[in-house]
């Protein structure tokens, strides 16, 4: 469904190539130009919640992480063919884990005929960036201008599988992320006006956010990015990687023979009170010194770790930043339980409102 030339299903020579053409479009040099972007779609997702009205905050989070990644993928990309990704791929994204049936009606069989329209829509913005000829550096230009040292180019599939797999490991993960950090944040108030405090500094170096965030700003916000690393070790969303023994492995005393397939999981790791005291509590002043070299693996580890994770805490600070320093908001209902889907999120998707902040801080 996802599609089988995602460079996550491969190795070696293949996952190599299409590794580096993932990387370079997401590099710091280039996702530090899209901050004003991300910014704008941070704050109209805001300003959309805004007004009292109970929201899902997950659901929210994923159209808001859904836009970045079409963003880091496809730098500007006209609204029609946005809007036309996010209905199929809302389908895709329904389905993609359900009982593999083609019956028509059901839940993969939805799934599937939307996953063959993503790739006609895929199919026309590639005819329409070939024919632009503009001298990008998003993923999809540097998937197009791949060409091995045979002369060889990637075909349509290939790209377009790649396409959704960028998507599909882009969204639901920071969605969820972001989701647990709103928790958090909100069940922590004293920590809450800390990060607060810090935000509101830059907001009003920025004019009251008459200019944009610069780069050197979201690498200097020390407290919101504690917040960000304890969340990701605390929730450990991917709780676990597939690997396999490619040769005979001894570890403490046990052999894992050549073949065999591992489970390492990063959830034990990281609440391994050997290495987080007193793991069931949040407390992001554990990050002020660094953990342990494997101690700490949210973004996993290897020639398969997360290729993204760069523009995920960039994201994630532009929407807290924003958050913070203009809106409130209030969890509704149940405030503990932990659903899957698949990822752990809080209950049915942390039910909220929010507010803008009314009061004049000037
Ligand atoms: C907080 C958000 C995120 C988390 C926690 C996360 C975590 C992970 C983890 C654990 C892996 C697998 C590592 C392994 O098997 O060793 C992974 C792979 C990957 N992630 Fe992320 N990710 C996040 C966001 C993103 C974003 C925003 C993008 C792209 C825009 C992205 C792109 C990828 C890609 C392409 C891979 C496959 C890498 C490969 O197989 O070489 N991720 N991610």
């Amino acid at each position: 469904m996802i599609g089988p030339s995602a460079l996550f299903f491969h190795q070696g020579n293949y996952h190599n190539l299409t590794r580096k053409l993932v990387q370079s479009s997401l590099s710091p040099d280039t996702i530090r130009k899209l901050i004003p972007s991300i910014e704008s779609v941070a704050i109209s997702a805001l300003e959309s919640w805004s007004g009292g009205h109970i929201i899902s905050t997950l659901h929210e989070m994923k159209k808001f992480s859904f836009d970045a990644g079409i963003l880091s993928i496809f730098g500007q990309l006209n609204s029609n063919f946005r809007q036309m990704l996010s209905d199929s791929y809302r389908v895709v994204d329904k389905g993609y884990n359900s009982f593999p049936t083609k019956i028509p009606g059901t839940a993969y069989h939805k799934a599937l005929l939307a996953r063959k329209r993503l790739n006609q829509i895929l199919s026309e913005i590639i005819c329409e960036k070939k024919e632009s000829k503009l001298p990008e550096k998003d993923f999809l230009a540097n998937l197009l201008s791949f060409k091995n040292e045979k002369g060889e180019i990637l075909t349509e599939d290939q790209i377009t599988d790649n396409i959704i797999g960028v998507l599909f490991a882009a969204q639901d993960t920071t969605a969820s992320v972001l989701t647990w950090i709103l928790k958090y944040l909100h069940d922590d108030q004293k920590l809450l006006e800390a990060v607060k405090a810090e935000q509101m500094a830059i907001y009003e170096a920025n004019g009251r956010g008459e200019k944009p965030l610069t780069w050197a700003q979201t690498r200097n916000m020390p407290l919101t990015y504690r917040v960000i690393l304890e969340s990701l070790r605390m929730a450990s969303i991917i709780s676990f990687t597939f690997r396999e023994a490619i040769v005979d492995v001894e570890y403490q005393g046990c052999l894992i023979p050549k073949g065999w397939k591992v489970l390492p999981l990063f959830r034990n790791i990281h609440h391994n009170p050997e290495f987080f005291p007193d793991p069931h509590i949040f407390d992001p002043s554990r990050f002020e010194t660094a953990p342990k070299p494997n101690t700490f693996m949210p973004f996993g580890n290897g020639v398969h770790a997360c290729a993204g994770n760069e523009i995920a805490k960039l994201e994630m600070l532009i929407l807290i930043h924003h958050l913070v320093t203009r809106f409130r908001w209030e969890v509704v209902g149940s405030q503990n339980g932990i659903q899957y889907g698949p990822f752990p999120v809080p209950h049915q998707g942390l039910p909220a409102r929010f507010w803008k902040e009314s009061i004049n801080r000037a």
